[in-house]
């Protein structure tokens, strides 16, 4: 895929196609108006003939429309000018993207991004056009899995802007977008791999092949160097499993050597039965994207790598399988963490906060300005939010605010949840520190207070994206959230 900005007359574009947009009721975009005075009011007799009402995502492909030097026109409804924002423009690209799928128009020049959406500037409109139309032709292929077949559809999109003195605002838009889009396709890959193929190892193989590609230090910790720190939490849920523990380590080092890093923990379960707890059959293949925290924190490494953003990023992933075995934890069984503070196992398939404990107090030797961990951590956490907001929790309203702007400005939403003392009461055991659940009640709530009591040395927030990190039925596969969410954070604390 290619992608290019220019400053060009809609009517004089030689490309396969041009893409306008076309408002309720019949309104022209600008360069619509353009094309239908050059065609001599062509495209206002289509649309009063009935063929298109603008309706918001529909298209109509029109051929060789008089006048103009493309093979083809693509009119894209907007909906109602009026109430054109955000998810009206993302839903308006999708539509166009996905109307040009399996065409033989490849070479493509759009002049949405000229259409004004409130709040958001040309820079805005430019980068969604990019995360948009890469994650629009994404397909999953892996010579084990599924072979990638030849695509047909959009090769090469060229971004119209309406100046010209906006073109190098609209370069430098395209190139955040591509690292942006480069890591959440990192995300979805991994994401997407069955837990045959990702394993922890494969994970750890992954991580490492990406800090040598970018010059990143990198380290891998085994069982043995676990068992030394006193990682009895993290260890006990590999203990189903005939798969090694890794601990990942990443630290990426493009700031003053002054400033403390920010500190990203990915959530690396790469299969999750449930161990002895074990989760029902329907849908169990899911658990594969146990991952998903993980393969975000290595995609957001990577957008920021790309980006070469002048600040220090460690990113660590406690990695494992929860599989139930003869050696397996028990319900009741009772570990130590690294923290040093015993903890009641109670359900075996709360396991993520097991592993992110030690994976936090590991992350205290960096001391971490902020700790920021991503987890497919609870179904709560769905239940509550459903599959459009990411779960944010944090004992830093700072913090919060921070991550839960930068959801906004990527549109790779996160809404904030209490993290209130009167839950921590569902967390008491009579036998440990902590128990491991918290009984049904505020889920995603007390398993959010389960790690805070991890992050008493630094200033900390958790992403619960159970909901958001994959969609089910039939376009089953991860989607590479929270990558855009935590790009958009790190560009705002170093001021890019
Ligand atoms: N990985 C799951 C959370 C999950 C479940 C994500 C369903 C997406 C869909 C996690 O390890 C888990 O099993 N959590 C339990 C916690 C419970 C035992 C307190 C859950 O949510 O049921
Ligand atoms: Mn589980
Ligand atoms: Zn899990």
């Amino acid at each position: 895929m290619e992608f290019s900005i220019k400053n060009g007359n809609p009517e004089k574009q030689r490309n396969a196609c041009v893409i306008v947009g076309v408002f309720e009721t019949r309104k022209l975009s600008a360069a619509a108006t353009v094309i239908d005075r050059a065609s001599d009011g062509y495209l206002g007799s289509i649309l009063r003939r009935g063929d298109m009402e603008g309706k918001l995502g529909s298209t109509l492909l029109l051929h060789n429309v008089p006048g103009t030097l493309c093979d083809r026109i693509l009119l894209v409804g907007l909906g109602k000018e009026r109430e054109f924002r955000e998810r009206e423009y993302r839903q308006a690209v999708q539509a166009s993207i996905k109307a040009l799928d399996g065409h033989g128009a490849n070479d493509v020049a759009s002049f949405l991004a000229e259409v004004p959406v409130k709040k958001r500037d040309l820079a805005w409109r430019i980068e969604q056009m990019v995360e948009l139309t890469m994650s629009a032709i994404y397909r999953f292929a892996h010579p084990q899995c599924k072979k990638g077949e030849e695509r047909r559809g959009v090769y090469k999109l060229v971004i119209n802007v309406p100046q010209r003195n906006e073109l190098k605002l609209g370069e430098a838009a395209l190139k955040r977008g591509l690292a942006i889009a480069s890591g959440v396709r990192l995300a979805r890959d991994l994401g997407n791999l069955p837990g045959n193929i990702c394993t922890p190892t494969y994970l750890a193989q992954q991580a490492q092949d990406l800090a040598k590609h970018y010059g990143i230090k990198s380290e891998v910790l085994e069982r043995a160097d676990m068992e030394k720190l006193g990682m009895g939490s993290l260890l006990s849920v590999s203990r189903g499993s005939r798969q090694p523990p890794k601990l990942i380590v990443l630290q990426y080092q493009k700031g003053k050597a002054s400033q403390k890093p920010v500190a990203l923990i990915g959530k690396g379960i790469t299969f999750d039965a449930g161990g002895i707890s074990i989760k029902p059959a329907a849908e169990m293949d899911e658990m594969k994207y146990d991952m998903c925290g993980a393969a975000s924190a290595l995609g957001t490494l990577k957008a920021v790598a790309e980006m070469g953003l002048p600040l220090n990023l460690v990113v660590v992933i406690p990695a494992s399988e929860n599989l139930p075995d003869g050696d397996a934890s028990k319900p009741g069984d009772i570990v130590t963490s690294m923290s040093g503070q015993t903890i009641e196992v109670l359900n075996t398939d709360a396991e993520g906060r097991l592993v992110l404990c030690d994976a936090m107090t590991y992350a205290e030797r960096f001391e971490p300005e902020v700790v920021v961990d991503i987890a497919t951590l609870t179904g709560a956490c769905v239940i509550a939010l459903g599959h459009h907001a990411t779960g944010l929790f944090g004992n830093s309203d700072a913090l919060v605010k921070e991550l839960a702007s930068a959801g906004e400005e990527a549109f790779d939403r996160a809404w904030p949840m209490p993290l209130w003392d009167d839950y921590q009461e569902q967390l008491k055991s009579n036998f440990a520190d902590i128990a491991n659940i918290g009984g049904r009640a505020g889920g995603s709530v007390t398993a959010a207070c389960f790690l805070s009591r991890f992050a008493k040395k630094f200033d900390w927030a958790h992403l619960d994206i159970a909901g958001t990190a994959w969609v089910s039925g039939k376009d089953k596969g991860a989607t590479g959230r929270p990558v855009p969410l935590l790009t958009h954070f790190l560009m705002q604390r170093c001021g890019k």
